[in-house]
């Protein structure tokens, strides 16, 4: 049974579509352009900002990545996203997630100029999304997963869809999209989180169940109706002494078990993670649209 949703395949036409829109800038002489700044040496985060950095050179668009110490201080991080902001060549702003504790993360997102915000993190974005403004950027992630919906032809009106994790950079902003007054949302939206009673029971009621809470292998098969869409999100490492680097990484949806009684399911590898990306290169070619409209 192929019940899967190709994030890969999907992503792959979105870029496309992007990379047209690039060359009609390039032909403007607008070279699209996106700074990576990412402090420290966490490993993910220097995986997913090199593979940002790759997507973005086969798109043809520029990126500029600033590296900067574990020990910056907010205050150098703050004065770089301030010349960045200033700098009219670079159109979209990213500072990789998550940052050293001693850095405040809203304090920095709050300074990305709302206009730069790619990651759509900024709280006028927030606000935007949240009242049905389609001005702003949209979070990459929730974005992606949209997108994933619509190309798949999952009917999201009146759906019961159920949000596992309460994030501010998947679960929340996923709801958002989802509650909206429009054919592709209208939605009805819970979100679950650590302090959820009968969390089974509510998973159990999902016509789409979004998978976001960062706990390997979470949904298992009786959490999830016959039929249901599922979506997951997660990306967790756990051990395993067999695998070349001694662990390997799992989803927060069980897929082996959740895959014959789902309706459609992404996998993971290949569902949600190539959509994050398509998404971000997506924001980044509307923020270098923006800036024409600016001038
Ligand atoms: N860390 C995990 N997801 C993201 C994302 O979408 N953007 C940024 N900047 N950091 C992240």
């Amino acid at each position: 049974m192929n019940n899967l949703i190709d994030g890969k395949a999907i992503a792959a036409k979105i870029h496309e579509e992007t990379a047209a829109k690039v060359r009609e800038l390039i032909s403007q002489n607008i070279q699209p352009a996106v700074a990576f700044v990412r402090v420290g040496e966490d490993p993910a985060s220097k995986v997913y900002v090199g593979m940002k950095e790759k997507m973005a050179a086969k798109l043809g668009i520029k990126s500029i990545l600033h590296i900067l110490p574990t020990e910056t201080t907010e205050e150098d991080l703050l004065k770089l996203i301030y010349q960045l902001n200033q700098d009219a060549s670079v159109h979209g702003i990213l500072v990789q997630a998550p940052l050293p504790a001693h850095i405040r993360q809203e304090k920095i997102f709050e300074t990305v100029l709302p206009s730069k915000d790619v990651d759509g993190f900024h709280p006028t974005n927030v606000g935007k999304l949240m009242l049905g403004d389609t001005d702003g950027f949209i979070p990459c992630t929730p974005g992606g997963i949209h997108e994933l919906l619509i190309r798949s032809n999952i009917n999201t009106q009146g759906a019961h869809v159920v949000i596992l994790g309460r994030g501010n950079i998947v679960g929340k902003p996923m709801a958002s999209i989802l509650i909206q007054k429009s054919p592709h949302a209208n939605s009805t939206v819970t979100i679950c989180h650590s302090h959820t009673q009968n969390i089974k029971e509510i998973c159990r009621s999902a016509d789409i169940l979004i998978a976001a809470i960062g706990v390997a292998e979470f949904v298992k098969a009786d959490m999830v109706k016959p039929g249901a869409v599922v979506i997951d999100v997660g990306v967790n490492r756990i051990e395993d002494s067999s695998a070349p680097r001694g662990y390997r990484l799992v989803g927060d949806v069980d897929f082996n078990a959740v895959q014959p009684i789902a309706g459609k399911i992404t996998p993971n590898p290949g569902g949600v993670g190539p959509m994050t990306i398509a998404l971000l290169m997506k924001n980044t070619v509307r923020a270098a649209q923006l800036s024409l409209n600016q001038n």
